[in-house]
């Protein structure tokens, strides 16, 4: 196993790898992710088995463009507005999947919609030169924290993979935003993500439906105590005990926060994206810290991706199933 930076020649070994049935993790706009040939289904059960990720939650397949996205999934036009606004960016679209796909079905956990996004950077590059879509979850082991930088994703995988492509810290932080357009056009939130709800509501003018249960079943990624760091964490905290660590926010500190042990403030400045590409890169540093602290986490803003933020930090600090 290598951490490589990201040369054309590493990219011409990763391409090698993939080719060949390998998994390569790999960085996105949005977090790391680990990525395998969306038509080969043993590189796809190698991912299951890495992550140690159930069976029946499907995968994410990441396009080169629109043009190769239309060839595996049926795009309404809805979708193609949504497409042609976003793409490429934090946004995974669940569509209808073409009868003839090539897609594995183990990817798609045999349900009859496909997940598919169209990334920034080299994923899409990759996607382009072996010409089919890319299966990538994110890098971490299932239930664990996202990894927002190639450090990250060694110390969770390492030894599992033959490389890790280290293209710098994830620039948006948080995985993309999960919509799902139906047959009769009705679009889900699926996953708040990096991509703001309003954002997604003003191109499409109309509100996203709320998901219901059996929606989140058919989203298994949505279990609720997704995101775990190893330590405890308190959120919307309004004081810090003693010896907590303290994940801040803003400008201004909760009280009690001189007796915090640690602290780090996801954004100085009050800045929900900056907050958002800081978030796990925090959540893991107060996590690896020594001894069994609480990490007690200063409320945060529900507007733009505060939603994604908050959404993250809820399952971060559900029990442990
Ligand atoms: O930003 C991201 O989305 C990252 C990067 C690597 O692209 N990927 C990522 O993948 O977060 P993953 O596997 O950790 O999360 C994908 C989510 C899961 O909640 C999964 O259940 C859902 O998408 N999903 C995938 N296919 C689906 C489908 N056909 N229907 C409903 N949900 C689906
Ligand atoms: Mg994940």
């Amino acid at each position: 196993m290598s951490i490589e930076l990201l040369t054309d020649d590493n990219i011409a070994l990763a391409a090698k790898l993939l080719d060949s049935g390998d998994i390569v993790a790999l960085p996105t706009e949005t977090v790391y992710g680990l990525a395998a040939d969306s038509y080969n289904e043993k590189a796809i059960a190698k991912i299951f088995a890495v992550k140690g990720r159930p069976l029946f939650n499907p995968l994410i397949s990441h396009v080169a463009d629109l043009e190769m996205a239309n060839k595996f999934a049926i795009f309404c036009n809805k979708a193609e507005k949504l497409a042609q606004k976003f793409w490429p960016g934090p946004l995974t679209l669940v569509l209808p999947v073409r009868d003839d796909t090539k897609i594995s079905s183990l990817a798609r956990a045999g349900l009859p919609s496909v997940a598919i996004r169209n990334p920034h950077g080299v994923i899409a590059k990759l996607s382009n030169m072996l010409e089919r879509p890319l299966v990538a979850p994110s890098a971490n082991r299932s239930g664990f924290l996202s990894p927002t930088t190639a450090q990250a994703v060694y110390e969770d995988l390492g030894s599992k993979i033959p490389l890790i492509i280290d293209g710098g810290a994830c620039k948006v932080g948080v995985e993309s935003t999960v919509i799902k357009i139906n047959e009769e056009g009705e679009a889900f939130l699926l996953r708040a993500g990096g991509l703001a709800v309003e954002d997604i509501e003003d191109c499409l003018q109309q509100k996203l439906k709320a998901i219901t249960v059996q929606k989140a079943i058919e989203a298994p990624g949505m279990l609720v105590s997704h995101y775990s760091p190893n330590k405890a964490i308190r959120i919307n905290a309004t004081s810090v005990n003693e010896g907590e660590l303290l994940l801040a926010f803003g400008k201004s500190r909760i009280s009690g926060f001189e007796k915090a042990a640690y602290c780090l403030n996801l954004s100085p400045s009050g800045d929900l994206v900056e907050a958002a590409s800081n978030l796990f890169d925090y959540l893991h540093k107060l996590d690896n810290l020594k001894g069994d602290k609480v990490i007690a986490v200063e409320p945060i803003s529900n507007e733009g991706l505060g939603q994604a933020i908050n959404d993250r930090l809820q399952r971060a600090a559900a029990p442990k199933d």
